[in-house]
Formats: C-alpha cells, sequence, structure tokens
C-alpha cells in the first residue's frame, strides 16, 4: 500500500491533474487537502478533456472514492456544477464522494471584498484567480467562517449571515459596491447546499479505515509551493497550504502515512498573476514556450508568464515538501528550441556569492538576476516517446541534469497533455 502526496513545485499549473489521473488507477481515495476553485486541473482521458477546479481527481476511476477534506474551501455552485459535469461523462458520484463538513464556504460576499482589495492596491496587486480565496480563508482563520456544518441548521446559518452581512456589506458600500441582501444570499445557499447534502459528511472515519486496511490513498494538491502561504513569493501568493505537509492538516491525516511525495514540475517555469519571477523571459523564447505551451490559465483564461527552468526554485521546493520522486512535465514545448537554459541560483548587485530563494522575500528575489548554464536543445519531437531511452540524447541530458541540480530523482517525464504520454524514468 502507498499513501502518495502529489504536489506542485513551482507556480502552479505544473499538470498535477494529469499526475493524479495518471496515478489514480490503483487508488483506493483520492482527496484533495486545499485551496478551492481557484484550482484548475486539466485531465485528458477515455473519458474526454476536464478541467477540475474542486473535485479531486478520481471518479475516473470506478473503485475510487473522491474527499474533500476540512483544508479545502468549497465554492457550492461550482462543486454543483462539476457533478453535473461529471454527470454528463455518465460519471456519477453516487456513494463516492465524501465532502467534510468543516469546510468553509464561500460566500458571495468574498469575491466582492477581494476586489476591493485588488483596485485599493492598484498596481500592486496579486493577480488573484477572482474566487474569493483569501477573503474566505481570512474568514476561516479569524473564526469568522461560515462551514457546511452552518447549512445543516438555518437558523444558525441565518444567525452567523446576518452577523456577516452586518459587517460585509458596510465595507461594501464604503467601497461603492451594491450590499447583498440577507434573504437572497440565505436562500441561494440553502438551495445549492441541498443539491449536494447527500454528500456532506465527514471522511476522517473512512480515510483512517482506508489506511489501516493498508489500502492505496492519492492527496491531490493544488497550487505549488512557489503559491504557499508561508513558504510562496507573499503576497503575491494564495491563501492555503500547498505543500505535502498541507495534506495532513487538511485532511487529519498524520505525517507518518505519507510514503510518497510526488513533486510536479514544467521543464520550464510559468507563473500566472504578479509577483517575481527570476526566469521570465519577454522575448521570442518565452513566446515560443507560451504558444508550444498554451500557457493561458484554466480558470481565467489570463496567458501565463513563460521562463526558463528554475532549479533553484525547485531544489528549495523539493526539500519543503520532501518530494521523493519528481514528475517532469511538458519536456516536448522545448522540442524546437536550439539551446536551453536552466537557471542554477541567483546574483546580486550586493553580493559575489549565489544566492538561494530562501534568503529573502518577494521584493528581494525581484532583485535577483538568474544564473545559467546553457545546454544544446535537441530539436526533434519527444511527443511520441513513451521510454526513456527513446528521448533524444540531448534531452535525456537535459532531464538528467536537471535531476542533478534538484537534487532529487525524476520518476516520470511527461511529453504530452495525455494520460497516455507519460515515461517512467526511474
Ligand atoms: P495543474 O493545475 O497542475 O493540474 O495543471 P493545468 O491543468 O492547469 O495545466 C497544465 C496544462 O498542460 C494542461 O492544459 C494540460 O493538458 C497540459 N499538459 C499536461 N502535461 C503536458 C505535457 O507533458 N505536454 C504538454 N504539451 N501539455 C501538457
Ligand atoms: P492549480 O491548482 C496557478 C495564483 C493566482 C494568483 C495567486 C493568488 O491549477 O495549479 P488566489 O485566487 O488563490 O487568491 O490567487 O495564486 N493561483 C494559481 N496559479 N495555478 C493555480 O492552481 C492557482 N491558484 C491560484 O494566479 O497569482
Ligand atoms: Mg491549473
Amino acid at each position: 500500500m502507498t499513501v502518495t502526496a502529489v504536489v506542485g513545485c513551482q507556480w502552479g499549473d505544473e499538470a498535477k491533474g494529469k499526475f493524479v489521473d495518471v496515478l489514480a488507477e490503483h487508488a483506493e481515495i483520492v482527496a484533495r487537502f486545499n485551496g478551492g476553485d481557484n484550482a484548475g486541473h486539466t485531465v485528458i482521458n477515455q473519458f474526454g478533456t476536464f478541467k477540475l477546479r474542486l473535485m479531486p481527481n478520481g471518479l475516473f476511476n470506478p473503485r475510487a472514492t473522491c474527499v474533500i477534506g476540512p483544508g479545502v474551501v468549497v465554492n457550492l455552485a461550482t462543486l454543483i456544477s462539476e457533478i453535473e459535469m461529471f454527470r454528463q461523462a455518465g460519471l456519477d458520484p453516487g456513494e463516492r464522494l465524501w465532502i467534510s463538513p468543516r469546510c468553509n464556504v464561500v460566500m458571495p460576499y468574498h469575491p466582492l471584498i477581494e476586489s476591493i482589495f485588488e483596485q485599493a492596491k492598484g498596481g500592486a496587486r496579486t493577480g488573484t484567480t477572482g474566487r474569493g480565496i483569501g477573503p474566505v480563508f481570512a474568514d476561516k482563520v479569524s473564526y469568522n467562517g461560515i462551514q457546511l456544518y452552518d447549512l445543516f441548521d438555518p437558523q444558525q446559518f441565518m444567525d452567523k449571515l446576518r452577523l456577516q452581512l452586518a459587517i460585509k456589506n458596510p465595507i461594501l458600500q464604503a467601497f461603492g459596491l451594491q450590499p447583498l441582501e440577507l434573504e437572497a444570499v440565505y436562500q441561494e445557499k440553502l438551495a445549492q447546499f441541498a443539491q449536494v447534502q447527500q454528500w456532506v459528511r465527514e471522511p476522517f472515519g473512512l480515510l483512517q479505515a482506508t489506511l489501516q486496511r493498508g489500502s492505496n490513498v492519492l492527496l491531490e494538491g493544488a497550487q505549488g509551493a512557489l503559491l504557499d502561504n508561508n513558504w510562496g513569493t507573499y503576497p503575491f501568493c494564495t491563501a492555503s497550504v500547498t505543500l505535502a505537509g498541507g495534506a495532513c492538516a487538511g485532511l487529519g491525516i498524520a505525517p507518518h502515512w505519507i510514503d510518497k511525495v510526488v513533486g510536479v514540475a514544467k521543464a520550464y517555469t510559468t507563473r500566472v498573476g504578479a509577483g517575481p519571477m527570476p526566469t521570465e523571459l519577454t522575448d521570442e523564447v518565452g513566446q515560443t514556450l507560451q504558444r508550444e505551451g498554451q500557457e493561458y490559465g484554466t480558470v481565467t483564461g489570463r496567458a501565463r508568464r513563460c521562463g526558463w527552468f528554475d532549479a533553484e526554485l525547485v531544489r528549495f521546493t523539493c526539500q519543503l515538501n520532501g518530494v521523493t520522486g519528481l514528475a517532469l512535465t511538458k519536456l516536448d514545448v522545448l522540442d524546437t528550441l536550439p539551446v536551453v537554459k536552466i537557471c542554477t541560483g541567483y546574483r546580486r548587485p550586493d553580493s559575489v556569492e549565489s544566492r538561494r530563494y530562501w534568503e529573502g522575500d518577494a521584493h528581494w528575489l525581484a532583485g535577483c538576476q538568474p544564473e545559467y548554464i546553457e545546454l544544446p536543445g535537441w530539436q526533434r519531437s519527444t511527443k511520441e516517446a513513451r521510454i526513456f531511452s527513446a528521448l533524444p540524447a540531448a534531452a535525456q541530458v537535459y532531464v538528467r541534469r536537471v535531476e542533478e541540480l534538484v537534487n532529487t530523482p525524476v520518476s516520470f517525464v511527461s511529453v504530452g497533455p495525455e494520460r497516455e504520454a507519460t515515461i517512467r524514468a526511474g
């Protein structure tokens, strides 16, 4: 039996969705432990193409149960539409979905408050996905959240909602927005809750029993380590814990259960939203990466910023997560380049020594210059390769160099979005 966490090792969108799909084949439980519908996990398999934001990526395996743990914040409208999407693909959740009643609920005021923050910050804004994620987590940690538990008790929900609107409406009005109407929000949320209530039941017992039985469990992380609220490029980060360690708190699983951590990283770097990105390319190479990699946000459609692989960052995030094997994705996107570069560390004007990510904050990182090594490109398609030795020699050298620089074995290489376009590298 194996308990495997799948986590992002860059700024999100590393293709975690694809790898959860690959690994879910043998899982009894697939569980989400953090974030909310700011995530967008693409899955391409025999059922079609899916972009999952909230639902764990396990329903494709008829033996798997999906769990949404208390570390996740739930947007009920998104949940309903995803359940519908699965039903249309002939995959009814039936008894296979468990959503913790401890999950906090995204309320209509959360995205509005977020838009106030973002507008007020102007050029310094985070560039969020606009899903209200920061404000819903802020309410959670300041004891102002509304949990799914509250929706089981209409009177309790009404009391909490009335209080929250008494706090939030004056803020909305002060910034020129319309106040929210108590009865309308109340009715809307209760009606949405009624559609999902059958699945809202605490999964703790199920998880513990499954772990005790020795079954395979997959823990699906959202976002990436560099968006983590503690270790990311704060305040250009997200609100939740995106690390393998977050799976423990976000699901109620003790650390000793986790056997493997699959860290997912692109063979280059992307970032959507604002904040420092040392290897960002604004030249033609950057445009090639964006075009070849189809780098547009799954949730917002925004163009993703692109740049060279940053081994300094990924070495750090492998340490942070205890990555046991890296999944290096989208190698095919580099196929046409005559030269490929890898960042190995940073230089700053004030020092002669190479510097590390964790030495400074986001502002400090913005002042760092990447140090690169250059490798020859392979200028041949990798898309059809299914074993490591079928990759062009220069591509093999690139992967081995990445492995060396991040000090972590590469277990998988991905050369296309489909499930089959996966090479087991070690
Ligand atoms: P996630 O949020 O980490 O699950 O990643 P996203 O789904 O947001 O973004 C990854 C994108 O890359 C999706 O459009 C995938 O279909 C696509 N993708 C995944 N693996 C590969 C790959 O190896 N090569 C190419 N070209 N595309 C890939
Ligand atoms: P997946 O799971 C990429 C980014 C946003 C913004 C910052 C804060 O698909 O990898 P938020 O809405 O969370 O308050 O936005 O975090 N962000 C992501 N970027 N992939 C994601 O999820 C992201 N979720 C949030 O772009 O910079
Ligand atoms: Mg994504």
